[in-house]
């Protein structure tokens, strides 16, 4: 996008951009939210492919394409022509290989999020990009200790992210456990969100939703609005929940069943934890163990408040925050009949790796700010009587991404601690490619168990302490928030193993 001048946001600002936040007006669904269509398919599960013989093998296109959603034709962008993209299962040591096509009329590319696997060459590389017609053959060789685990690809052009993943593409990947967990049903969910116009294309979407991080008007679970499943008393069933929305992070409920918490997206708990709740940012994963109980619960989707920049301007932005909306259901599960056979114990998983037993080599802070471009440091109030010229920046240390630049330098091998602070008055989802991170402190809060995961949220006006194991991989890769928009608009940086 082109950059905000300070005159766009007081317009923005006295227009009302209040679509971020609620159903804008003439809209697809205009009774709001998709409250017109009563749901009630049962949930579909994008198409699988394994591996076999330690390879998986694909073909993978990304190109517009008309899907049904919610009862009505919809314009969308997909891998395959498919929404989501087809779920890639896969053991630890196997190579992925996917003959990528772009039938887009923008560059993109292709990467697997969360994955441990080289930053390099036609692997997992964020500065490749193919041109509208091209191709490009990528290959993915996962580690034989690659944790378990579940993960997803979406597209990574530098300036289209957000609007590609916005428009339909993503899709799952499973890297199955060494010790099989019992359960009933093994489900992929894949959490996403859609604003599309009347007529059933893509929405377009203002500046203020792309600095507040746009938020769809509806959500989806494989690309189905409100579907529902079913499933006898006494079941386990495990849940691979994927937050692929640009922006929308996701507080999730499922009342009346009993819930534990297997793993966080990579690796997974020793032992499963009974949750009442989970957060996901954008980009996170959780998979939940669900042990069924009679009756009907709605998988609820409560509304997070991850700040604005409405402090920023005194005020005076009307939808410049996204804390409002009322909680959405995203799916019901109908539990009745007669009860379903003892599925058995849930094998222990491995212990996870603690890094604060291990010495850091290095420290470094790394800082993620918003506001006017030419006044860095000072928010966006130094830029404030700039007038025309005067833009909004998404930056880290102080400056926006440059693909030639190199940001941070790291020996391969070793351990560091990272501080990712956030001087900005909205959260922050960080992640960073090919090596997940330790949280290791939250705020003023020491995190005692080992947590981790590749997507770390940083609160408005607050930090995370993170730690970093650079192994096994040499190579350029980045960190990022993932908040697309953001990402888009320049908060990525560069980081080198070597
Ligand atoms: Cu899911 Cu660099 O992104
Ligand atoms: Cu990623
Ligand atoms: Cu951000």
């Amino acid at each position: 996008m082109s950059p905000l001048t300070r005159r766009q946001l007081l317009v923005l600002g006295a227009a009302g951009a209040g679509a971020t936040a609620a159903g804008g007006a003439g809209l697809w669904l205009t009774t709001g939210n998709g409250s017109g269509y009563t749901g009630g398919e049962d949930l579909a599960e994008p198409q699988e492919l394994a591996s076999r013989d330690r390879v998986l093998e694909l073909d993978l296109t990304a190109a517009p394409a008309r899907v049904r959603v919610g009862g009505r034709e919809a314009s969308v962008h997909t891998f395959n022509g498919s929404l989501p993209g087809p779920t890639l299962r896969a053991r630890a040591g196997d190579t992925i290989r996917v003959a990528m096509r772009n039938g887009l009329q923008a560059p993109t590319n292709l990467h697997v999020h969360g994955l441990h696997v080289s930053p390099q060459g036609n692997s997992d590389n964020p500065f490749v990009s193919i041109d509208p017609g091209g191709s490009f053959d990528y290959e993915f060789a996962l580690p034989e200790d690659h944790p378990p685990g579940t993960y997803w690809y979406h597209p990574h052009r530098h300036g289209h992210v957000a609007g590609q993943v916005a428009a339909g593409l993503y899709g799952a990947i499973v890297v199955e456990d060494p010790d099989p967990v019992p359960v009933a049903r093994d489900r992929v969910m894949v959490v996403s969100d859609l604003s599309l116009d009347a007529t059933g294309n893509l929405a377009e979407v203002d500046q203020m939703q792309q600095m507040m991080g746009r938020e769809g008007q509806i959500v989806l679970v494989n690309g189905q609005l409100r579907p529902q499943l079913r499933a006898a008393p006494g079941e386990r069933e495990r849940w691979r929940i994927i937050n692929a929305c640009p922006s929308r992070y996701l507080r999730l409920t499922l009342e009346g069943q009993g819930v534990r918490l297997l793993s966080r997206g990579l690796g997974r708990l020793p032992i499963p934890e009974e949750v009442t709740e989970v957060v996901l940012a954008p980009g996170n994963r959780v998979e939940l163990l669900v042990e069924t109980r009679q009756g009907v619960s709605a998988l609820t989707a409560a509304p997070v408040d991850r700040g604005g920049v409405n402090a920023m301007m005194g005020g005076a932005m009307r939808g410049g925050s996204v804390s409002g909306g009322d909680p959405v259901d995203l799916l019901t599960l109908a539990v009745s009949g007669s009860a379903g056979s003892d599925p058995g114990p849930v094998p222990e998983g491995q212990p996870l790796r603690d890094l604060r037993n291990e010495p850091a080599t290095a420290v470094r802070t790394l800082d993620f700010a918003m506001g006017m471009s030419g006044s860095m440091g000072g928010g966006m109030g130094g830029g404030m009587g700039g007038g025309q010229g005067a833009m909004m920046a998404f930056t880290i240390n102080g400056r926006e991404f440059d693909p030639e630049r190199l940001d941070e330098t790291v020996a391969a091998g070793t351990v560091e601690e990272w501080t990712l602070a956030n001087s900005s008055p909205m959260d922050h989802p960080i992640h960073l490619h090919v090596w997940p991170m330790q949280i290791v402190q939250d705020g003023d809060r020491d995190v005692t168990e080992p947590k981790w995961q590749d997507v770390v949220n940083v609160p408005a006006r607050s930090q995370v302490k993170v730690r970093v194991a650079f192994d096994d991989f040499a190579g350029r890769t980045v960190i990022h928030c993932h908040i697309l928009d953001h990402e888009d608009q320049g908060m990525m940086a560069t980081v080198q193993a070597r």
